[in-house]
Formats: structure tokens, sequence, C-alpha cells
């Protein structure tokens, strides 16, 4: 077992919940550590909140890598954690020479998006030294086949399923694993049965930890707004403020102080 493996159950073992968020580069990450953040994802959402594609599914290797260097320089404290972006995973072998390259630009572990179906990969990963945070619940990788952002496990079978996926990616060695809007009942008898911490994204309190998009944190990104993230800052309105009093000073508008 590796370090961030144990360190990770023994968390889980002393009742310590994780509180994690993404951060995409240099000043958030910073803040974000600075603040007490345990965990950093530099997540593949940043194609929506950073690069402004409609969804995850067109963010490449390349901008993983430079966010995760621009992240790697801001933080002390918190683990970093990178997505592999999709298509990036297929094999085991790619998901290694991939991972390799995270972890070379400032990742200590990588995450991908999947169940029992990425078992050898995520066995691959460990085996070769990478630690792995697993994904399961609903996969935005997979929006489009998907047709939207659907809680999951409100049927019997795929409850099941749900629960087949999580202890197949603590077998397989993850060393903790992302549920990502699960019924909150099911996501709370999961964290029961697992050794690994789980970490919920609109999945309710009964799990070890919490992460959300920053940008949904504090208000950043007031173009959609999911229901579960509780935003606590308004920044948007913030940046508008003091970019139109800025305008407005440079425009020489009356009683404004130039800059
Ligand atoms: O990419 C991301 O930000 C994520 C979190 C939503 C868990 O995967």
């Amino acid at each position: 077992m590796n370090d961030l493996a144990g360190t990770f159950r023994a968390r889980k073992s002393a009742g310590e919940k994780i509180a994690a968020l993404t951060a995409y580069d240099y000043p958030t990450a910073r803040l974000v550590d600075e603040a007490g953040a345990d965990l950093i994802l530099v997540g593949d959402s940043l194609g929506m909140v950073v690069l402004g594609y409609p969804d995850t599914t067109a963010v490449t290797l390349d901008d993983m890598i430079r966010h995760t260097g621009a992240v790697g320089r801001g933080v002390k404290n918190a683990v970093i954690v990178t997505d592999l972006p999709i298509d990036t995973y297929r094999t085991p072998d790619e998901a290694v020479t991939n991972a390799r390259r995270l972890i070379a630009a400032g990742a200590q572990a990588v995450k991908l998006e999947g169940g029992a179906a990425l078992a050898p990969q995520i066995r691959a990963l460990v085996t070769a030294g990478i630690p792995v945070l697993a994904h399961i619940g609903m996969l935005p990788q997979h929006i489009r086949e998907e047709g939207g952002y659907k809680v999951k496990g409100r049927t019997a079978e795929e409850a099941e399923a749900i629960r087949h996926d999580a202890a197949a990616v603590q077998e397989a060695g993850a060393f903790a694993v992302v549920m990502e809007i699960i019924i909150p009942g099911l996501a709370a008898e999961i964290t029961a049965d697992l050794q690994i911490p789980t970490i919920g994204i609109g999945s309710g309190e009964g799990c070890d930890g919490q992460i959300l998009v920053l940008h949904d944190l504090v208000g950043l990104y007031p173009w959609f707004k999911p229901k579960f993230a509780k935003q606590r800052a308004d920044t948007a309105s913030a940046i508008t403020a003091a970019v139109r009093e800025y305008a407005a000073a440079v425009h020489g508008d009356t009683g404004m102080t130039p800059p």
C-alpha cells in the first residue's frame, strides 16, 4: 500500500473528513491550499469553467499537464490529484503512460472516471506506483451518452451496479473514490461498507469527504449553478463591479476617481 493510500485509510478510521476542491491555476490553487483544503483536484471541469467548452469532452492531456504545472507551483500542503481526460486511459498501458506525464507535471495522484470496467487500469497504475482516486456514479466524460447530469442509484439495478463499482475500485487499489450525484442513502451505505474514503459531490453528507468545483463555491461561473453546491461568495459580482468602476473612471465619467 503506498503512503497516500495508508494516509487516507487512516483518516477514515479516525473519522477525519476530507475537504477537497478543484483549482486550475497558480493563484486559486495557492489560495485554496493556504485556506486549508486537504486535496486539490486539477479537474477536467476546467474544460467548462476555464476553457469555455460545454462539457469536459474536449479537454486534452496537454491542457491537464499545463494546468497541473500551474497548480503545483502554488500548493505546499494539499494533495494534488489530476484528472486523466477522456480517451487517455483506454488500456492499462495507455493509462500508465499518460499518468506518468501528469505526475511529472506535479500531480501526486490521478483520477479516472469509471468503476469495475476500469479495475485493470487502476491496478496497472497502482502497480506502477501512481496513486489513483476513482470516480463513480455520474461520469461527466460520458455526458453525451447519458444525455445530461442525472442522479444515480434510483433503481435497484443501478444501486447494485454502483455498489459493485465501489467494491471493485477499492479492490483494484484506489486510495479513495469520488461519488458524483448518487442518492444520499446509497452513498452513505457505500461509505459504511468501504475501507477507503468516499468523497461526495452532490451525494449527501454521509460521505467521508466532500468535493466541489471551486467556481461553484465562490460564484465565479454564474452561468451554471449545480443545485447541490452551496455558493459561499459572489466573486462574479465583485469582478463585474470592480471592472464597471474602473471603466467608468478611465472613460472620465463624473464623480469617478481615475485609476
Ligand atoms: O472535473 C472535476 O472537477 C471533477 C469533480 C466534479 C469531482 O471530476
